[in-house]
């Protein structure tokens, strides 16, 4: 399950409704030109997209076992939170209209904190853009989402993934226990980064 920061930050009534208002409106196609909001019409894609091993192998926060329903439950659920401003669950199309990505924001906007978790289909894996794609995520939450802190978390071994978190200037605060769905847990690296940072280091939108 998605896990609040570490740190913890307390919104003003008005920050935490202005970060509601901006998920519930945020388009996703600020972040890539074929990114949209996931609906019912992306099940079959993401469940086609998920059920790859090297997709989601590394991903501990979907539903599993990956099938159509849990999948259309997961697209529901998302759309209830986003109208909530809670949370965003985006795809990303290739040029034949194919799901070739995905991304789900977890927002607390009364800690004026977010998370994210993602991943491309295999084929576009190894890109060497993980970083460009990456970054333009971040800038989405810190100045799309408006959120002031973003934690992060990746299993142990994935080096790709510490890569372009540490090359998006987010600082390694150790491990972290990260609950599964199925009630286990997994030891995840950990990683938090504040707007200021952000903005300091890598503004992209605002
Ligand atoms: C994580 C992911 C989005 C990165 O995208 P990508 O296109 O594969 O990324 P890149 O090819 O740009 O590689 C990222 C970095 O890792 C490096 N890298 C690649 N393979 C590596 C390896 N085996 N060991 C160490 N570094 C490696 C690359 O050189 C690059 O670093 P650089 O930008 O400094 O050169 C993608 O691999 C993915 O979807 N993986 C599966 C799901 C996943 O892990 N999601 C993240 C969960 S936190």
């Amino acid at each position: 399950m998605s896990a609040p920061p570490f740190t913890v930050l307390e919104a003003s009534l008005e920050e935490a409704a202005a970060i509601r208002a901006a998920v519930r409106t945020a388009d996703p196609a600020l972040i890539a030109p074929t990114a949209r909001v996931a609906g019912p019409q992306d099940i079959q894609g993401l469940v086609a997209l998920l059920s790859d091993p090297l997709v989601s192998g590394p991903i501990y926060d979907i539903p599993r076992p990956i099938d159509a329903g849990r999948i259309g439950a997961w697209i529901a659920r998302s759309e209830r939170l986003r109208q909530a401003g809670e949370a965003l669950l985006t795809v990303t199309l290739d040029e034949a209209g194919k799901v070739a990505a995905y991304s789900r924001f977890t927002v607390w906007p009364e800690r004026s904190s977010a998370e994210v978790a993602g991943a491309r289909r295999a084929d576009t894996q190894n890109s060497g853009k993980g970083a460009e794609g990456a970054a333009r995520t971040f800038g989405f939450m810190f100045e799309v989402l408006g959120v002031r802190l973003v934690g992060l978390t990746a299993a142990l071994d994935n080096e790709r993934s510490a890569r372009v978190i540490e090359a998006a200037g987010f600082t390694p605060m150790g491990e972290r226990l990260s609950a599964l769905p199925d009630g286990g847990s997994r030891r995840s690296l950990y990683w938090e980064m504040t707007r200021e940072d952000w903005l300091t280091r890598r503004r992209l939108f605002t």
